[in-house]
């Protein structure tokens, strides 16, 4: 197994070849702030939330899809990073309608979360206020697509997890949206086992159970690492 070495923040340490800059630098207790990033499932670099510095690069690196080279040197909170993040978390509060209080995901939600590390108290963007609907066609299972952040975790675990592959990215730039099936309504989709994996991957509010209210979404993290753990490692421990 190739290593190598490299510095982050100013600390020497090794990775092994081809591991990711987040995964190496979370090896080393190093943390990075993440919202797409989902353990055990492929990486897409989709929030750049986790944007570093390498010298070298006057370009920001994504560190959950860059991987680890020799001599390396990297920084991950430089007043810069600090900045463009919370622009970042910014833009996506001025993007959706975010209303937290109305929220089944509020004081569970990782976008909220993430405000409150990046020290966001406001944003200096102006509010879209889209018109997106809510589709509450599936038995179980909602999805209001003003709370959406595109982060495709659903999409990802759907596929690589379940093995259903129901969501998918339709439209580009602003016109973005997660769509069921073939753009169907999602109780229509026939390929949804009805499994919750979705629900429990969905960063934010966005995709719930039915008669969840206020406050009351708490994602079972356990049953999606249990998950992850089995098909990554052929672990079955329960
Ligand atoms: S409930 Fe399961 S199968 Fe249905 S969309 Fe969600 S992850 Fe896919
Ligand atoms: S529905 Fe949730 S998990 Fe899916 S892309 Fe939107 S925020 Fe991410
Ligand atoms: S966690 Fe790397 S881009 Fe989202």
């Amino acid at each position: 197994m190739a290593v190598n070495t490299l510095t982050i923040n100013d600390q020497l340490i090794s990775a092994r070849a081809g591991e990711t800059i987040l995964e190496a630098a979370r090896d080393a207790g190093i943390h990075i702030p993440t919202l797409c990033h989902l353990e055990g499932v492929a990486d897409v670099g989709a929030c750049r939330l986790c944007l570093v510095e390498i010298e070298g690069s006057n370009k920001l690196q994504p560190a959950c899809v860059t991987e680890v080279m020799e001599g390396m040197v990297v920084q991950t909170h430089t007043e810069k990073l600090a900045e463009y993040r919370r622009m970042t978390v910014e833009l996506l509060f001025a993007e959706g309608n975010h209303v937290c209080a109305v929220c089944v995901a509020n004081g569970h939600c990782e976008l909220q979360d993430m405000a409150v590390e990046v020290g966001m108290d406001h944003s200096r963007f102006p509010y879209q206020y889209p018109q997106r609907e809510v589709d509450i066609s599936h038995k179980q299972f909602g999805i209001d697509h003003n709370r959406c952040i595109l982060c495709t975790r659903c999409v990802r675990v759907c596929d690589e997890i379940e093995g259903a592959h129901v969501w998918d990215v339709a439209n580009r730039g602003g016109e973005s949206k997660i769509i069921s099936g073939l753009n169907q309504p999602w109780g229509e989709v026939d390929a949804c086992t009805s499994c919750g994996k979705c629900v429990d991957a969905c960063p934010t509010g966005s995709i719930f159970r039915k008669g969840a209210t206020v406050g009351s979404k708490l994602g079972d993290r356990q049953k999606l690492e249990f998950l992850i753990t089995a098909r990554t490692k052929g672990e079955w421990t329960r």
